[in-house]
């Protein structure tokens, strides 16, 4: 038996005027996008925006239902939606921002599991890196690629 190790990397910004022009807009896009959520059960809003390759901003937010299992995260929201309108442009970065009663949380609000692997599928569908910008009131994370948000990600190869 041998132990192995794999190393995350992730970059910590403290406000947004710290990221790039286009990851700023991406960023806003995203908070102005948690005031389209509708989270009338778990009161958890948040909101999600897609840049494409060609530039075009994407925005999502989560969709609730009665029926619980039939709503959406604001993440999948916003790449079924980029999917659907644009097909065949790659993703090539994500930002998210989340939190109760459509505040920010202090440290950012990571995605679920699902949509993750969501981010892997367009991620390998675009052939070039997503980045993935988590935002939170203190402190702004982010990713320069889905596996590192996603190690040991499941493709279609295996
Ligand atoms: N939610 C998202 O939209 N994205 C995440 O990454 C985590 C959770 C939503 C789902 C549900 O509407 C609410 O937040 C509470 O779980």
């Amino acid at each position: 038996m041998i132990n192995k190790k794999i190393e995350i990397n992730y970059e910590v910004y403290t406000s947004i005027e710290e990221l790039s022009p286009a990851d700023q807009e991406l960023a806003r896009a995203a908070i102005a996008a948690q005031r389209t959520s509708y989270a009338p059960y778990s009161r958890f809003n948040v909101g999600a925006a897609v840049r494409l390759a060609d530039g075009t901003i994407v925005p999502g937010s989560n969709q609730e239902n009665a029926a619980s299992p039939s709503g959406l995260c604001a993440e999948r929201t916003a790449m079924f939606a980029a999917g659907a309108q644009h097909p065949g442009v790659p993703m090539v970065s994500l930002a998210v921002v989340g939190g109760p009663n459509q505040q920010m949380c202090h440290y950012p609000a990571t995605p679920c599991g699902a949509c993750r692997q969501v981010m892997a599928e367009y991620q390998k569908l675009g052939k070039q890196p997503m980045s993935v910008i988590l935002l939170g009131e203190r402190e702004i994370w982010k990713y320069a690629r889905v596996d590192d948000i996603l190690p040991f990600t499941f493709t279609s190869l295996d």
